[in-house]
């Protein structure tokens, strides 16, 4: 599975990138608001520092300026990819950029169908939203495994990045339920590393090894 970290905070990401375990990153006009500074200065430093697919979402309704905002974006780096709301505006701007040759990440998608219209528009990433849906009382897990069998049956090319991740268990089960990638915030990110009986078994190993008196290097 890719891992992506959703957050538009260079500083973070270059941090969690020099792990050399990140594939890629997802932004949303609220994680850039956060972020602060100038939207394209902070995609142009974002795309130099990980060398995956940077998501970067429109802001527009209406297809035409859709198209003309996600032409625009595609120009910071090769490896932008533009991102639409799963709307029927969304999704029609997504079939044309994705016919010119300009990936598109669909996002906001709650349910199995929206993710076959977006499969059907050609996207290259299906964004269903795990986090948000537990939070509404859904089953955000069993979306993805519905969208699993979905684009298996028919041989849908179609990635599901699974998002609004929250804890290291969503990024376990999504795994489990074979999503291709899943987009995590930084902090959940560096949890995926932690376990107690990892710490407590590395002090033993070096407190036994100091006993002996020896040293490797
Ligand atoms: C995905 O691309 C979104 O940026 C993100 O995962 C939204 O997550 P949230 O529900 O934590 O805002």
């Amino acid at each position: 599975m890719q891992i992506f970290i959703d957050s538009a905070d260079v500083k973070e990401l270059k941090a969690v990138a020099e792990t050399g375990l990140v594939d890629g990153v997802t932004t949303n006009p609220s994680l850039v608001a956060k972020a602060g500074g100038d939207f394209f200065e902070t995609l142009r430093q974002i795309c130099a520092a990980v060398p995956g697919p940077v998501s970067a979402e429109v802001v527009a309704q209406d297809t035409e300026t859709m198209l003309a905002e996600g032409r625009k974006l595609r120009t910071v780096a090769d490896n932008i990819v533009v991102k639409v709301p799963l709307t029927p505006a969304g999704l029609r701007a997504c079939k044309t950029l994705e016919q010119e040759g300009h990936p598109c990440n669909v996002t906001l998608c709650f349910s199995a169908a929206q993710a076959l219209l977006a499969a059907k528009a050609g996207a290259t990433f299906i964004s269903p939203f795990l986090g948000r849906l537990d939070d509404n009382g859904q089953d955000g897990m069993g979306l993805i495994r519905e969208i699993r069998a979905i684009y298996d049956n028919y041989d849908f090319q179609t990635q599901i990045l699974a998002a609004s991740i929250r804890t290291a268990n969503h990024v376990r089960d999504a795994a489990i339920a074979g999503a291709d990638c899943a987009t995590i915030p930084p902090a959940v990110f560096r949890s995926l590393y932690k376990h107690v009986l990892t710490d407590t078994g590395l002090d033993a190993f070096l407190k036994d090894w100091k006993a002996t008196g020896q040293t490797i290097l």
